[in-house]
């Protein structure tokens, strides 16, 4: 962890805020066992952003590679299915008791409210969501059905595999029936930003006084601007990043280590 002076620094900065707001990226799940995008382990060495990170990607991966589509799937799914907020999850939802947050994130793992975070704008959407092909509201799936989808992909991977087998797994997904096409509620390269949740997070960042930024590389724009939009509207920025991430303050480690301490500074045990 960084040294105990920016850690008080930023504890200070944090009690005086009267609106938080806490910007997540990838590192906030990483230790719930949730690879990130850019790191050595991360999505995108084994899946690249060409043929991944696109629909037009996926649908020529589907077409020419299916086998990949379903381990790409399987690979998303699996740990997001099984994952559970970690400690730095449940500080922020803690933090809540104290004082006024808005999670703001880039993740569609759900995981900020499995840890009690009341308003959360998943900006990228959410892998719970299904909405239409033109982005309307569907349905909303469970836990459980994200982790039956998991586990027939799993068995698709290991045994007898075609793609509509694959398609059939995740068919909760897709719809795939007289209710017409749907697909996840997950914003890829290329596509707008989850509505009504970018506008929410726009006005909920420009209204801030004190941003904590925790496992964003900062490189996806839009939302990568959120953070100076913070600081032009005078705001004070923290990052909590094992890797140097511009800030007001840095605070280097990890989600589930740095989060609970600071929380605990600005806030002791009350
Ligand atoms: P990245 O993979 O680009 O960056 C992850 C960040 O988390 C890096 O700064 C790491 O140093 C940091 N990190 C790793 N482990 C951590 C930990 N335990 N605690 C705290 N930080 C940690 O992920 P994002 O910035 O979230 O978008 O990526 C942004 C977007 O790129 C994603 O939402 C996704 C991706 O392409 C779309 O697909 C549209």
């Amino acid at each position: 962890m960084d040294d105990e002076s920016d850690l008080s620094i930023a504890a200070d900065w944090l009690r005086e805020a009267r609106n938080v707001v806490v910007f997540t990226g990838a590192g906030a799940s990483a230790e719930s066992g949730i690879p990130t995008f850019r790191d050595d382990d991360g999505f995108w060495q084994e899946f690249p952003v060409d043929e991944f990170a696109t629909w037009r990607g996926i649908v020529r991966t589907a077409l020419v590679q299916p086998r990949r589509l379903a381990e790409f799937a399987y690979a998303v799914l699996h740990p997001m299915a099984i994952a559970k907020p970690n400690a730095g999850h449940l500080a922020i939802a803690d933090m809540e008791r104290h004082t006024r947050v808005t999670v703001v994130t880039q993740n569609v793992d759900g995981l900020h409210g499995a840890a009690g975070s009341t308003i959360v704008h998943e900006i990228h959407g959410s892998l719970f969501e299904v909405v239409s092909l033109k982005g309307r509201f569907v349905r909303l799936i469970s836990r459980r059905q994200v982790q039956a989808m998991s586990a027939k992909l799993e068995r698709i991977r290991k045994g007898w595999f075609c793609l509509p087998r694959t398609l059939l797994a995740i068919r909760p997904w897709l719809g795939l029936g007289r209710r017409g096409l749907h697909r996840p509620k997950l914003v890829l390269f290329g596509d707008a930003l989850a509505e009504p949740d970018w506008t929410l997070a726009r006005q909920a960042v420009q209204k801030c006084d004190c941003l904590i930024q925790i496992g964003c590389s900062g490189v996806v724009w839009p939302a990568a601007e959120l953070p100076q939009t913070a600081k032009a509207a005078g705001a004070c920025v923290i990052a909590i990043d094992p890797q140097r991430t511009p800030a007001d303050i840095w605070l280097r480690g990890t989600a589930a280590e740095v989060m609970p301490a600071l929380v605990k500074r600005a806030f002791g045990d009350r």
